[in-house]
Order: structure tokens, then sequence, then C-alpha cells
């Protein structure tokens, strides 16, 4: 079988490397792909939104799957026009990728089908988002209700921090059009996991949760990125939690979806806040995490091809998933500076030794190839991944990986998965 992934990212990488393992999988793609792609995969140099150009692509090669990996081509319908021309894709229509490229119509949803999360209200001006937000006494996060590549998010302790933060996103549109319009949600509190379940339209099948880090400094601190580091299983999410989410948020999301006309199919990522009150829906994605793909990926025993294939085509009922009890351990390696400005075009040393450490994987992320050398090429640059025993045994192998691996100004995390230990 021919398989297309597309995107550049850790998640890609993972997925491409995963792939890769599958004795279905013949010759395997990625665009535009990275350094690291190119070691499991032929890079093509398409760009993940030339939908025209990715269209030709699978055409003339005979693409027997494509898998999307980032978000923006699946808002844009992608799937729409590769199914329109009988090519399988594994990845929700556009109208079903409204989940995660339209915040207000998610929220919409969660309050029309009871679905726990924040109470939220969404504005498209200004000046009544401000009455609103100087009327409430109670922190608020404001966000935009678009695509902002996992920024576009302030939480904020006070009415005038929200105000500053929705004048911000709606006046100086430092997200740009993403802002055009805000949800502001009351703040919740606790502890937040990232379930990922593949979805045919029908059938739901949950992977094993992962936790993401997503504010730059240790101790959660500072802006957030759009993510540094994750790992897999998370003692938050145990067999009653999974239960709940399955029954009061991912079977409601199938049936209203379905009600509504756009089947989801693909995978759905539901970011979860677990608070005193139970579960609730932070946001949803409709494609992997970056990088709990990482992490969840190097436990997936099974073939992925065939899960995906059996997604695709609405067979989920007839897989069953396999994991590695080990947990795994994520360490995302950034240009400094980075999720503000950061420089590029950094040697980077010391990859084959990192990757050669037993039960441990360097996912490249920002990387491009310069000849023998590579280089940096993006804020988050690698994702260090190691199984261990148990957290504390991945945690030591994936720092001990990633303190071999050097270029200029690099930037990790120093607590990826400490929250874990503390439970
Ligand atoms: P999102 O892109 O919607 O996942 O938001 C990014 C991050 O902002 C989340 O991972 C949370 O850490 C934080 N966040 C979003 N919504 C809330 C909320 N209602 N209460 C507290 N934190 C939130
Ligand atoms: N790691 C968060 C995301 O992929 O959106």
């Amino acid at each position: 079988m021919k398989v297309l992934v597309i995107g550049s990212g850790g998640r890609e990488h993972a997925l491409a490397w995963k792939l890769a393992d599958s004795p279905h999988v013949d010759d395997l793609y990625v665009a535009p792909g990275n350094a690291g792609t190119e070691q499991v995969a032929t890079n093509v140099p398409i760009k993940d939104t030339d939908i025209d150009g990715l269209l030709k692509f699978a055409r003339d090669r005979k693409i027997d799957l494509t898998v999307v990996g980032t978000e923006d081509p699946l808002v844009m319908g992608l799937v729409d026009v590769f199914e329109k021309a009988g090519l399988k894709v594994f990845g929700p229509t556009a109208a079903a990728a409204q989940l995660e490229g339209d915040k207000a119509f998610a929220k919409e949803l969660m309050q029309q089908y009871a679905i726990p999360t924040a109470e939220s209200r969404t504005f498209s001006e200004y000046q009544a988002a401000r009455q609103y937000i100087a009327a409430r006494d109670v922190p608020l996060v404001v966000k935009a209700t678009g695509l902002a590549k996992g920024k576009g998010v302030i939480v904020c302790n006070d009415p005038a921090g929200a105000i500053r933060a929705a004048e911000k996103i709606m006046v100086d549109r430092i997200f740009g059009d993403a802002g055009s319009a805000i949800v502001v949600e009351e703040r919740l509190y606790g502890q937040e996991a990232s379930i990922l379940a593949f979805m045919d339209g029908q059938s739901i099948y949950p992977m094993e949760a992962a936790q993401d880090h997503k504010p730059i400094g240790d101790g959660d601190t500072g802006p957030n990125t759009g993510g540094m580091g994750a790992y897999s299983p998370t003692p938050i999410v145990d067999e009653r939690l999974m239960q709940t989410v399955e029954s009061q948020i991912l079977v409601p999301v199938v049936h209203a979806m379905n009600r509504a006309g756009t089947p989801y199919k693909g995978v759905l990522y539901v970011g979860l806040m677990v608070t005193a009150g139970g579960p609730k829906v932070i946001e949803f994605n409709c494609r992997f995490g970056d990088p709990e793909a990482q992490a969840i990926l190097v436990r997936l025993k099974s073939d992925l091809f065939e899960v995906m294939m059996a997604t695709a085509e609405s067979k989920l009922d007839q897989v069953t998933l396999k994991w590695d009890k080990r947990p795994a351990v994520c360490v995302v390696l950034a240009s400094g500076g980075y999720p503000d400005k950061y420089e590029t075009g950094k040697e980077i040393t010391g990859l084959a030794d990192a990757g050669s450490l037993p039960d441990t994987w360097v996912f490249h992320a920002g990387t491009k190839l310069d000849g023998k050398r590579v280089l940096t090429a993006g804020g988050r640059v690698l994702g260090v991944t190691a199984l261990g025993k148990d957290i504390a045994d991945a945690q030591q192998r994936a720092y001990f990986a990633a303190d071999k691996i050097q270029f200029d100004k690099k930037y990790c995390r120093r607590d990826i998965a400490s929250k874990a230990l503390k439970q």
C-alpha cells in the first residue's frame, strides 16, 4: 500500500515512523516532512495547505491512504476534496473539523448536548465583550475562536487582564483573523489530561491517556506554547474517569455530529480539565496532539495502518488496540526564545548518540537537512521520547538522551512528567 502523511512536525515524524513499521505499507511519503521523516519515508516538497498540489500528488502516485497530521488542511476541507476524488483519507471533513477550527461552534455544540465544559459566552464585537467582562468578578479565560497554533488562549486573573486580552485579540488582532470573535469562559482549576480517540462515525476507540505541558517554563509558568513535553499514561486518568469521558463527552459528540449530518471520522483529541466537579472539556482538536502523539505512539503495539484504514472505512469495531504497559515521556527541545522570536539554521549534534540509546527515539519537528548536517528550522525542534519501567525511569532516560543533543540556544523544560511523580 502507498501512504501519504501530511505535515512536518514531531507528530508527523512519529506517525510516519509507526506507519513505516506496518507490513502493509510499501511506499511512504511525507509532505512536506522534515529531516527526521526523511529517514523513514520520502519527503515531498508540498505544503500542508496546498490542497490542489497534494491532490495531484495523491492521484498521480495512486496513494491508498492519506493521513492528515495537521489541523489547517482539515479545517480547509482537504478530506472533502480527496473523498470527492475517490481517495481514502484519515481525518474529519471540514464540517466535522469545526470542532477545533471554530471554538464558538464547539462551545455551542457542548451547550446543546450538555457536555461538561466551562460556562462561556461568544462575542464578535469588542465593546460587548468588554461590558460583559467588566461585570464579571470571577477569573476568566479569553480565547480567539479560530486557529492560532495552540497559542490563541489567554488565561486571566482579573477582569482588567481579561479586558486587555480581549482588546489584544479583537482590536490589535495579535492572532490575525482567528481573533475576529472570542470565547470568554470561566477559568477552571485542576489537572489537565489529553484523551485521544479513534472515531469512525459510529464506533469510538479511546487511546491511552496523556498529559501535555503547555507553558514554556518549569512549574507551568510563562506563555503557552504548542506543547513542551508529554507523558503517557497519566495517573489522573483511571478507568472510571475514562468511562465518564466516554459516556459524557465522546458518545454525545458522535451523536451530535451524526444528527447534524456531518459524521466525525479520524482522531478526536479531547483536552480535559479534571476539576473537583469532574472532567470538563477545555478544547477539542481534530487530529493527534503534538507532542502527545510521540508519547502515545511509542506505546502502541498494534499496526497503526490497520487502525487508520479501519477508521477511514468505518470498520473500527473490527480492531483491537494493544499497548506497551511501560510509560513514555517526551521532552521537547526548542529554539531559545520560542514561543516568541527565535533563530533558526543552527547545527544540531548528538542525534545519532541519543537515538541509539535503548527504548529511545528522537522525533524531529523543526529540522531540515543541509547536506549531511541537520539544522534547526523551527520553534519546537525535537521531541526526545523514551520508554521506562515506570514514569521516573522514562523521565530519566528521556533527559539522559536529550542532554546528548546540542544546538545553539537549545531550551527545554526540566520538569516534564514531574507532576505524575508527585501524585
Ligand atoms: P486550549 O488551546 O483551548 O487548549 O487552551 C490552551 C491552554 O489554556 C489549556 O491547555 C489550558 O492550560 C488553558 N485553558 C484553556 N481554557 C481554560 C479554562 N477554562 N480554565 C483554565 N485554563 C484554561
Ligand atoms: N499539544 C497540544 C496540541 O497538540 O494541541
